[in-house]
């Protein structure tokens, strides 16, 4: 018995811990949904998740660390957007208006990710406006 205390605690811990139960639900739902259709989605999805998600949101329509991305497909050039993922820095040090732009909101630094492929940027961005378009039908649903 004394031996189950501490694991019934670390149970009680774990399950405390735990992120929040709706959101964790919705993207195994989302997952489902789209797994056997998209691969590409899933593919940005796990990139997305592993290179961007510690700053911007998963859901794409919350400012967390970063701004979010949603839409920015639309805002941005695909140059723009490959060229700025691959290195923020350097386009804000040679004077891009953009950059100067966002760099003047009082962001924290962007990581440089320079060996993201185009073909990965395509797969990443692919995910982020899909992202955005079904999770607007998801909140309806709610
Ligand atoms: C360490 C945190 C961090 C990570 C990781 C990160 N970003 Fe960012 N990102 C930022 C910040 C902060 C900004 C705001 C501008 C700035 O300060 O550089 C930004 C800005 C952007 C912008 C410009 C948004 C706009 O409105 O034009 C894009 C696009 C972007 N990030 C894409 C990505 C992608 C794609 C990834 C993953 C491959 C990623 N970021 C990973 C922090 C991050």
């Amino acid at each position: 018995m004394k031996k189950l205390i501490p694991l019934l605690l670390f149970t009680f811990l774990f399950v405390s811990c735990k992120p929040d139960v709706k959101s964790v639900k919705k993207e195994v739902g989302l997952k489902t949904e789209t797994s056997q259709k998209d691969k590409k989605y899933e593919e940005g999805r796990s990139l997305f998740l592993i290179n961007c998600a510690s700053c911007h949101s998963t859901q794409m329509n919350k400012i967390m660390t970063a701004p979010a991305l949603g839409g920015v497909t639309k805002r941005r050039e695909k140059k723009w957007l490959y060229d700025y993922t691959r290195n923020s820095m350097e386009m804000f040090k040679n004077g891009d208006s953009i950059a100067v732009e966002l760099r003047n909101q009082g962001w924290a630094l962007m990581t440089s990710f320079p060996d993201l492929t185009d073909e990965k940027l395509d797969i990443i961005y692919y995910f982020v406006e899909k992202k955005f378009e079904i999770g607007d039908e998801i909140r309806v649903m709610d």
